[in-house]
């Protein structure tokens, strides 16, 4: 199992499926459907429902977990929260940039704390600078933030790195640049992935998976496209597919 010091260069490790809109027992028999599937993305819906046991069983069944739980808060509730997380073994940690340089600090190091204590790989902890659900005159409007959301994400963004952060979350529209301030090994991971032809369902902007990793976005998560796909195994191998052709 490689630890994440560089975009994964297998597709089926660059995909990370969504296990939204299920209960726990579907989320694992969906993982298990799918015996190709290596990551798996573990959300606040799934979790606050079924708990740290279900990240367990998920890595019983030999799967990597991202456990996106966007944690915001103090720096000592978000370096508690961050040691507990490695100590579950998840690989991929999100926390909001806008808590600010200390708590992402704090974060970080507990994340490396909890997972040596545990004996498992450090965690690459993933900053979200602005939901995609905010436009620009709600932020303004609603939060007095007037600065353009094209100037504030990347801000945010190298606020996180500047912490010793190790990645973020955004949109497709957002990684070019992000990638072009951060090279690799920085992390981007990017939602908003419709294979080609897929509906879009409530997503607007969108890339495919290979639009994304050309954009330079290390991994990418999808959800319904597959999860919600007659075969979902199917589904995914066409994933990987379209992503081993526009590498090779
Ligand atoms: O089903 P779908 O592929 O749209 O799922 C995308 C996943 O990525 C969901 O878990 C969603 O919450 C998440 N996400 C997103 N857009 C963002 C951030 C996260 O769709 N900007």
């Amino acid at each position: 199992m490689s630890p994440l010091h560089s975009a994964p260069s297998d597709p089926a490790d660059r995909l990370i499926v969504a296990l939204d809109g299920m209960d726990a027992e579907r989320a694992l028999a969906l993982a298990a459907a799918v015996p190709q599937l290596r990551w798996v993305k573990v959300g606040l819906e799934l979790f606050v429902a079924a708990g740290p046991p279900v990240v367990q069983r998920l890595r019983d069944q030999g799967k990597r977990v991202f456990l996106d739980l966007k944690f915001h808060d103090i720096p000592a509730t978000m370096a508690g929260a961050c040691r507990s997380a490695a100590g579950l073994g998840a690989e991929l940690i999100t926390v909001h940039a806008c808590a600010g340089a200390e708590a992402l600090a704090a974060a970080q190091a507990a994340a490396g704390a909890g997972s040596a204590a545990a004996g498992l790989p450090v965690p690459t902890l993933l900053a979200v600078t602005v939901l995609t659900s905010w436009e620009q005159r709600r932020f303004a409007n609603e939060l007095a933030i007037a600065e353009p959301l094209e100037g504030y994400v990347p801000r945010l963004a190298q606020l996180a790195a500047r912490a010793g952060i190790g990645g973020c979350v955004c949109s497709p529209l957002e990684v070019a640049q992000l990638r072009a301030d951060h090279p690799a090994p920085f992390h981007l991971v990017t939602p908003g992935i419709r294979p080609a032809g897929a509906p879009l369902g409530d997503q607007q902007r969108v890339m495919t998976p290979a639009q994304a990793v050309a954009a330079g976005a290390s991994q990418l998560v999808i959800g319904r496209p597959i999860t919600a796909a007659p075969d979902p195994a199917a589904a995914f191998a066409a994933c990987c597919a379209e992503l081993a052709a526009a590498c090779s």
